[in-house]
């Protein structure tokens, strides 16, 4: 079977997310943080957020890769050596950031600009963790202004020990425009020494049957937006993968999960904000995604996307998932 993985995605899969997501519905085979800590050299230094996003006991039971995004080797090799010592499983470097507040920096996709740049940080990061006992993977683009880029950069990841290679085949200077470029994918994995796993734009099964037929032998794929929009997707995934067809139970038993996960979620945000309206603010912006599960009821999710205080926003989603 494919593995599946969470996507990181600031703002939304934060450990609230995660938590209640793998509560009530069937498992990803990985999670992936938000990115965390730039320009820090110690966990004890995280902000509040990120502190409480890879919480050992909120993170329970769940597989986890904790998301770094820092151009400076010698914060992300000391990072490495604590999340080691801590015990986490796989820390995975993000070299795919499109922001361009990230990349005129330098960092996320800024880092596919200059390989040599790339090649010499990681030399010093795999020099300063060697024999630290955690995985370590990369997420990234297939360049920065252009795929033509990608063999150099191919050359380089091949030169360390990368546990996985998770490929995003948009360029930095895309962001999300246009489509993935498949022909990008495959001279990555064709490429490399390492597991590849495929990630953009899988919204469907059919998105997936589409990918696993030209790429019959990816072992794994990372679902973002697809599943903050159904979050079922997983199973229909694993479904189509093993002949059958997926098994709706119905809309008002759909209805009845997506309540008790929006409760989690809901819950769980609570507990971690002071800001009662900023709360409501988030969950307004996973329902931007979420309310697609739920075809057919645009008044009751533009009520929502209306509600600015907390009493308002419970009734609206009381309306809709009743
Ligand atoms: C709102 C948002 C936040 C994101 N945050 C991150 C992040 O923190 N780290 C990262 O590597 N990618 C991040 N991404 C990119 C996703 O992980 C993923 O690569 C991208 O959405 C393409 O996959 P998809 O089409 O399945 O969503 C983010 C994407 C979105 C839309």
């Amino acid at each position: 079977m494919t593995k599946l993985y969470l996507a990181p995605m600031e703002g939304l899969t934060y450990v609230e997310y995660r938590q209640a997501y793998h509560r009530y519905f069937p498992d990803f085979d990985l999670y992936f943080t938000p990115f965390a800590a730039p320009g820090r050299y110690h966990v004890r230094d995280f902000s509040t957020r990120e502190k409480r996003d890879i919480d050992g006991e909120s993170n329970a039971g769940m597989h986890l890769a904790v998301q770094l995004l820092t151009k400076d080797p010698d914060a992300c090799a000391s990072l490495i050596r604590e999340l080691a010592s801590a015990g986490y499983e796989e820390v995975n470097i993000n070299l795919g950031c499109p922001s361009p507040t990230v990349t005129a920096k330098g960092r996320g996709a800024g880092m596919l600009k200059s390989p040599d740049a790339l090649d010499a940080f990681l030399e010093d990061v795999f020099m300063q963790t060697e024999g630290a006992g955690i995985r370590i993977s990369v997420k990234t683009r297939v360049g920065y202004e252009s795929a033509q880029e990608l063999p150099a950069l191919m050359d380089v990841f091949n030169r360390y020990p990368l546990s996985q290679l998770i490929v995003h085949p948009r360029t930095g200077r895309q962001g999300y425009d246009g489509r993935p470029d498949l022909d990008a994918f495959a001279c990555a994995l064709s490429r490399s020494r390492c597991p590849v796993a495929y990630n953009g734009d899988i919204r469907t099964a059919q998105d997936f049957r589409n990918l696993k037929e030209r790429f019959p032998d990816v072992p794994a794929v990372m679902l973002g937006r697809g599943v903050l929009a159904d979050p079922w997707l997983p199973e229909k995934i694993r479904a189509a993968e093993s002949g059958r067809p997926w098994d709706d139970p119905g809309e008002e038993v759909r209805k009845a999960q997506l309540r008790s996960f929006h409760d989690a979620v809901f819950s769980n945000y609570l507990e971690a904000f002071d800001c009662k309206n900023g709360v409501v603010d988030r969950m307004k912006e996973l329902w931007g995604w979420m309310g697609q599960a739920l075809p057919g009821h645009e008044k009751e999710l533009k009520a929502i996307r209306k509600a600015r205080r907390l009493p308002d926003y419970r009734a609206a989603v009381r309306v809709l998932l009743s």
